[in-house]
């Protein structure tokens, strides 16, 4: 599956969303997942996210292994988003910044 991981949090972008052919990111407060039980590996919505946020299971930046079960346990708890919207207001000021995972909302 692909991962979405901590250079999301507080962004929130949504550009991913648009082009996922099953529908499967979930949104919370300040943060998407994606179901990995849905994802079919199609790759699309890597290359659309401006933060670089999504990776592929398999090559996952070093630290970000918390991600993948973060991704499975939220998936199940959050709402289905496959509408593009505004980012967080203050996402250009947040995008980049290193361990945003302490300001994750649940
Ligand atoms: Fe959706 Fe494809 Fe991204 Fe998986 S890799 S979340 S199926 S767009
Ligand atoms: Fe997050 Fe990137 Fe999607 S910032 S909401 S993974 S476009």
């Amino acid at each position: 599956a692909f991962i979405v991981t901590d250079n999301c949090i507080k962004c929130k972008y949504t550009d991913c969303v648009e082009v996922c052919p099953v529908d499967c990111f979930y949104e919370g407060p300040n943060f998407l997942v994606i179901d990995p039980d849905e994802c079919i590996d199609c790759a699309l919505c890597e290359p659309e996210c401006p933060a670089e946020a999504i990776f592929s299971e398999d090559e996952l930046p070093a630290g970000q292994e918390a991600f993948v079960e973060i991704n499975a346990d939220l998936a199940g708890k959050w709402p289905n988003i496959t509408e593009k919207k505004d980012p967080l207001p203050d996402a250009e000021e947040w995008d980049g910044k290193p361990d945003k995972l302490q300001y994750l909302e649940r």
